[in-house]
């Protein structure tokens, strides 16, 4: 069964319900996800395998550690998770990202897939697959499921927030993955919306509503 990561840091809780205020601004709240991303990211890749090496400092020759094993991948869930891979290009810079775009049909709840564009060596790297909300979890299952038929068997998934469904249906049909989340809120209304949640993250990020 995978694991699941609830970072209840006082620092990200502390953003987090800056993100959460409806008053919150546009600018403010894509820099919280940004900042948030960038720290669950922190706890992510606690596991990352590392080698020795040598190196010279000023003082003399050491041996320290460098990471080692498989590169790294970040795939965004259209369009929201876009707001998070610059807060995880700052912890790591040389991660290729790929993009999968799906929306949510409002009245079905379920995920239409409209893009998909992967690293070509997507498969031989660790990814990370970014989406802000997990609602019904419809959305992360339907790109997990999409990066394993291409082969890809190292993923995580990074949430800023979810509901109780949308965890358990990712980890009863992914029990591989591990899940990284800022917060568990309490349930889904009647639109599928996370309750209390932030509302709607894409039309707060991209200010299309
Ligand atoms: C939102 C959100 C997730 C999905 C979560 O995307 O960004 O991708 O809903 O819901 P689920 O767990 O029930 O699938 P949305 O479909 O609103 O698209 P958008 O990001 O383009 O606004
Ligand atoms: N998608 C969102 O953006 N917010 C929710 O609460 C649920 C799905």
């Amino acid at each position: 069964m995978g694991t699941l990561h609830v970072l209840d840091h006082p620092l990200v809780q502390h953003k987090l319900s800056i993100m959460r205020n409806k008053d919150t601004g546009i600018k403010e709240f894509r820099e919280l996800l940004e900042e948030i991303s960038m720290l669950l990211t922190y706890e992510a890749t606690r596991d990352l395998p590392l080698e020795d090496v040598e190196v010279d400092t000023p003082i003399c020759r050491c041996q320290t550690k460098m990471l080692s094993g498989r590169k790294l991948g970040v795939i965004p869930i259209l369009r929201a998770g876009l707001g998070m891979v610059d807060g995880i290009l700052k912890l790591v810079p040389a991660a290729k990202v790929g993009h999968i775009g799906l929306y949510r049909d409002p009245e079905t709840l379920k995920p239409v897939e409209y893009y998909c564009k992967l690293p070509v060596d997507a498969a031989e790297r660790n990814l990370i697959v970014l989406d802000p909300m997990l609602a019904t979890g419809g959305s992360s299952c339907a790109a997990i499921d999409f990066l394993k038929k291409r082969g890809c068997n190292s993923i995580k998934l990074v949430c800023l927030l979810g509901a109780p469904e949308g965890i358990k249906k990712v980890m009863d049909e992914h029990p591989d993955v591990d899940i990284y989340i800022a917060a568990v809120d309490s349930h889904l209304n009647e639109h599928g919306y996370i309750v209390p949640g932030l509302g709607d993250a894409g039309d707060r990020l991209f200010g299309t509503k």
